[in-house]
């Protein structure tokens, strides 16, 4: 069995490199797009292949900063991770050399919280970094540990680091969550794989990425079934065994490019796009009269030059199979081009309306009522500006608006963007934009 690190070395803030991307605006985007690997899918997939010791193999995985610290998170705790080409990779878990997950990880990634439930479920241990809040709100992580202490875990907090132990195995059990939790609900299904005896989660996130993981467990041998929509119930077995797995398509990077046709007066198709997992976001396309049409795996849209037709609306973002949070920070891009006053309501994160002032510098008329109301009144043109970014969706949502802008646009803080959009400046570069990106030293 595997030891815990010692923890005593200092903390040093890792050092960002300073990137910005220079976009000329005012140019209709136009051509085909592929739509990557779904960044929140893999994070999740890469960890759950901890609980075996046999090699597991992804394919269609983003080449994204995230993945990358999930891969050398796991290869830190001694896990072989290969990398046979680009979009694959194979990990194997045989034995683990640390079960610590340092706050290096967590402050790089908060998704590497994601390692508690496999690892304990695994291994009977784990010290784990609290991985804190980050710029869209709190994002406390006591929903994960409730979920592992149901299950069982004995879990203290010290200096920190969450101490987590299940001597033995972890113990099945109710887990009952007070509000809907995507990671949360992921952590106790991870857990409850190895679990002694049947889990029953309620009321468990409905979002594709979760069951992508539900059809991967499947492949390694656990026993789930969603017994209802939000519920999810698993008999934990002793052991499970290596799979293969492709990761579904990424619906955020999907919305962001359907935004950027949009309000680019363009004509995009999405390649390979999750047709299905858009459905609520598309009927905001359709409110707002975005011509759209779904073409097989294909989504084409033919945006409205100038975008002085479409309609504002009103929107509310919400767990699965509700508008994705994600999709908030493009969705208001549009809104900012359509006629009347649209209202904005983020239930989900409390700072995820702030963004919207750099839009505003940029000729948006936005009014941020509260944490968690907005309001943006259209249409007006957008101008060239310099701005920030301030987190990952805000930033790709920062891109595409300077797209639409006349003139010319710096938009500084590149590195949110490299964490979750593949190659984001090919991509809009081959459908005819003009970006690119400049260091900052
Ligand atoms: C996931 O975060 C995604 N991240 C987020 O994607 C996404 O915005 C979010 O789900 C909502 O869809 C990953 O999958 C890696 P939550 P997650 O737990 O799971 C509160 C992106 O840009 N809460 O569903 O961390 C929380 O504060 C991102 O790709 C607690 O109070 O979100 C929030 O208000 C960023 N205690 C609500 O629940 C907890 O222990 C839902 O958050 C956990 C959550």
């Amino acid at each position: 069995m595997a030891d815990a690190r010692p923890f005593h070395w200092e903390y040093q803030e890792p050092p960002v490199q300073r990137e910005a991307f220079r976009v000329e605006g005012g140019r209709p985007l136009r051509g085909d797009v592929p739509i990557s690997g779904s960044k929140n899918a893999s994070l999740k997939l890469l960890a759950a292949a901890v609980l075996t010791g046999e090699r597991c193999r992804f394919t269609n995985v983003p080449e994204i900063a995230d993945v990358r610290v999930m891969v050398e998170t796991l290869r830190d705790l001694g896990v072989v991770v290969d990398h046979p080409g680009p979009n694959t990779y194979e990990v194997a878990a045989g034995d683990v050399d640390w079960l610590f997950v340092p706050l290096e990880a967590a402050a790089k990634m908060r998704a590497s919280f994601i390692l508690l439930g496999p690892l304990l479920a695994r291994f009977g241990r784990v010290i784990i970094s609290n991985p804190g809040g980050d710029r869209i709100g709190r994002r406390p992580v006591n929903l994960h540990v409730e979920a592992m202490e149901r299950l069982g875990a004995e879990i203290a907090y010290r200096n920190g680091y969450y101490f987590a132990s299940a001597p033995g195995r972890l113990r099945a059990g109710d887990v009952t969550f007070p509000t809907v939790t995507v990671m949360g609900t992921e952590n106790a299904l991870l857990a409850a794989t190895l679990a002694d005896g049947h889990t029953r989660i309620h009321p468990a996130a409905q979002e594709p990425e979760v069951d992508d993981l539900i059809s991967f467990l499947r492949k390694m041998g656990a026993e789930i079934v969603r017994t209802s929509p939000d519920t999810i119930e698993v008999e934990g077995r002793r052991r499970l065994r290596g799979a293969d797995h492709r990761v579904i398509a990424d619906r955020i990077e999907a919305g962001t490019f359907i935004v950027a046709a949009a309000v680019t007066g363009g004509e995009v198709t999405l390649r390979e796009a999750p047709c299905t997992h858009l459905d609520a976001f598309l009927e905001v396309m359709d409110r707002v009269g975005v011509p759209v049409h779904r073409d097989g795996d294909d989504i084409c849209v033919r945006g409205v030059p100038g975008g002085g037709e479409y309609r504002a609306t009103d929107i509310t973002t919400a767990p699965y199979p509700g508008l994705a949070t994600d999709l908030q920070p493009p969705t208001a891009v549009l809104l900012g081009r359509a006629v009347g006053t649209s209202r904005i309501h983020e239930t989900i994160f409390e700072d995820r309306l702030e963004w919207l002032e750099e839009l505003a510098r940029m000729g948006a008329q936005v009014d941020i009522l509260d944490d968690h109301n907005a309001t943006i009144t259209g249409p007006r043109p957008l101008r060239g500006s310099e701005v920030e970014m301030s987190d990952l969706r805000a930033g790709a949502s920062l891109i595409v608006a300077a797209l639409a802008a006349e003139g010319r646009s710096v938009i500084h803080g590149a590195h949110h963007v490299r964490r979750g959009y593949e190659n984001i400046e090919r991509k809009f570069l081959d459908l005819d934009a003009r970006i690119e990106h400049v260091s900052e030293g």
